[in-house]
């Protein structure tokens, strides 16, 4: 059986990107902490990040939306690899138009999909995560950028780290929200839903 070392080395080679090591370990433990029982993941590459979090919690299902077809593909594959194929659902396709066709609820949020639009699917995802659920956003901090926006308008991140800024004070403001900024990786937020 392959193991999440072997994967990860595997995305590592070819530019996948996937979690950073610490960024992996807290959203394990922040998974393995909650206990969900139904996961939204927005960017799913090639299924590392849903394997780690599948792998905290036995009986958690895992929706996940990847818009990459051989990207979807590749995680198919090592969902089955892994042993976690029965739980897990992979929708192909943009998540600007997959997450606002969604119906249900989710207790467990993992967004680390587009990264100038979380602000956009965030309008989405409050409606989705349920009260006492968690939402982690991934690189919230963006190479540095979010804290120090270039000025110099033809700098090539410059959207991203606006728009992140943006969403970053977005969420750190919302009373219906309790969150941590972590200051690992590239930057995660941890979200605990405490009211609709
Ligand atoms: C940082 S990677 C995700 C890594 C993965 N969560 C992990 O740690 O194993 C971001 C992924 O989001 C996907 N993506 C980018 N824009 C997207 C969009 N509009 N809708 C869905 N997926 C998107 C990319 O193809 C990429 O695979």
């Amino acid at each position: 059986m392959m193991e999440l070392e072997q994967l990860e080395k595997y995305a590592r080679k070819r530019y996948i990107p996937v979690v950073l090591d610490d960024t992996k370990q807290l959203l394990y433990n922040t998974v393995k902490q909650a206990q969900p029982s139904r996961i939204l993941e927005i960017g799913t590459a090639i299924g590392y990040s849903g394997i780690v979090m599948l792998s905290a919690c036995a009986d958690a299902r895992l929706n996940t939306v990847e818009i990459s077809e051989s990207n979807a593909a590749l995680a198919k594959s090592n969902f089955e690899q892994f042993g976690y194929a029965d739980r897990v659902n992979i929708f192909v396709g943009d998540a600007l138009q997959i997450v606002p066709m969604l119906s249900g609820s989710y207790d467990f949020i993992f967004l680390d999909g587009p990264k100038a639009q979380y602000g956009k699917l965030f309008d989405y995802l409050n409606d989705l995560l349920t009260v006492g659920g968690t939402l982690v956003c991934d690189n919230v901090l963006y190479k540095g950028l979010v804290e120090h926006v270039p000025q110099d308008k033809r700098h090539k991140h410059i959207t991203v780290a606006r728009n992140m800024r943006a969403f970053l004070d977005e969420i750190m403001a919302d009373a219906r929200y309790d969150t941590v900024l972590h200051r690992v990786g590239d930057g995660v937020t941890v979200s605990v839903k405490r009211t609709n």
